[in-house]
């Protein structure tokens, strides 16, 4: 039976911090406007999770406890937990770790995975393979990231795009061959000049220079970012489809990274899905790097059917693309 075994998502959880930053609200902060905003990047308004001492872990443990209570599971029975993130609460322990400490889920490893807005799809992967192998019976794959914490507000072609955000899915092994199907993962480690952190690393670490600098700030150089974030996006789930025999006709959603759009537009276009198709909420939540995806699969959840094919697509920092095939299993 091995050879059959999928691994299938079987619960989804999310979370977004209350406190909400407008168009209107960064109008008032740098040199820009609610109409640019929204017709550059589709975005109205982000959250932003406030409080002294909060990190990305507590944007994960709200959504992996709903999952938990959505599946009727303690956390003590969840094997492995993966959290996506490029804002860890600190540089190590991983902020997986400190999720399992502060859920109770003492029987479970678990690491985190830098792979910037392609994080989730990197770690449902691995999650996946987790399951297939046969050793694993329960995985928790979380993607969130506290962008606010990176993010230089006086900087207007960065602060206007992100915001904060957690969501996460529980994996187990299936043998209705439901869940994740087929993925396609690529990378180019040459297109870090152009989205990345300066200092704070191995290379530059923290000094009074680097942050006079502002070098804790994530640096991007957003057009050379979108062509090849719309090119790579829409090439990777075109060759998905097509090594999987399938059309848009067959695919029910397409879960794609809100990072601006127009990049979600012309991935649909590609593939040939109508509008109607493809799960949106950059209005709302702005760009959660780890966290769009599985924000939007939380968002949705009572509108999949058991069987539905799902295309989620990402691009983002490193650089890293991908896509995968999912069939819904509940
Ligand atoms: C950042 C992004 C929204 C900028 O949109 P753009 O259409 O590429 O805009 P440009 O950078 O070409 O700037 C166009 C003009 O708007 C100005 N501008 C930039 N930010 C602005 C803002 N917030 N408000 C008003 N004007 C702004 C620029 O200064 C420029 O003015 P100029 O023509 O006088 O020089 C867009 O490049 C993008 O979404 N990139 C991908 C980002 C992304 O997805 N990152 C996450 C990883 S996937």
């Amino acid at each position: 039976m091995k050879q059959n075994l999928t691994a299938a998502i079987t619960a989804v959880g999310g979370y977004v911090p209350e406190d909400k930053l407008t168009n209107f609200d960064l109008e008032k902060m740098v040199d820009t406007n609610d109409e640019w905003i929204r017709t550059r990047t589709g975005i109205e308004e982000r959250r932003i999770l406030k409080g002294e001492g909060l990190g990305t872990s507590d944007m994960v443990v709200p959504a992996v406890l709903e999952l938990c209570k959505k599946r009727g599971i303690d956390p003590k029975e969840i094997d492995c937990l993966i959290v996506a993130t490029v804002t860890p609460d600190m540089v190590f322990p991983a902020t997986a770790n400190i999720v399992c400490d502060k859920i109770g889920a003492i029987n479970a490893w678990g690491f985190d995975m830098s792979a910037a807005c392609s994080g989730f799809l990197y770690a449902l992967t691995t999650g996946a393979m987790l399951i297939e192998s046969g050793r694993y019976k329960k995985v928790v794959v979380a993607g969130a990231d506290k962008m606010s914490s990176i993010i230089d507000y006086s900087d207007r072609a960065t602060c206007i795009i992100f915001g904060d955000g957690a969501g996460a899915v529980l994996l187990e092994p299936s043998n209705e061959g439901v869940g994740v199907l087929d993925s396609i993962l690529r990378s180019d480690g040459s297109g870090r000049s152009y989205l990345h952190m300066k200092a704070g690393g191995s290379c530059k670490p923290a000094s009074m220079e680097t942050v006079a600098n502002k070098e804790h700030f994530a640096y991007q150089e957003g057009q050379a970012v979108f062509k090849f974030a719309v090119k790579g996006m829409a090439d990777v789930s075109a060759e998905l489809l097509e090594r999987n025999n399938m059309t848009g006709d067959d695919i029910a959603w397409l879960v794609a990274h809100q990072a601006n759009l127009r990049i979600i537009d012309a991935t649909a276009n590609r593939i040939g899905l109508p509008k109607e198709k493809v799960m949106i909420n950059i209005q709302k939540y702005g760009n959660t790097t780890a966290g769009t995806i599985p924000l939007c699969l939380w968002e949705w959840e009572n509108q999949l059917k058991k069987g539905d094919n799902l295309v989620l697509s990402a691009f983002g920092g490193g650089f890293t693309w991908g896509a995968t095939l999912i069939k819904w299993g509940y």
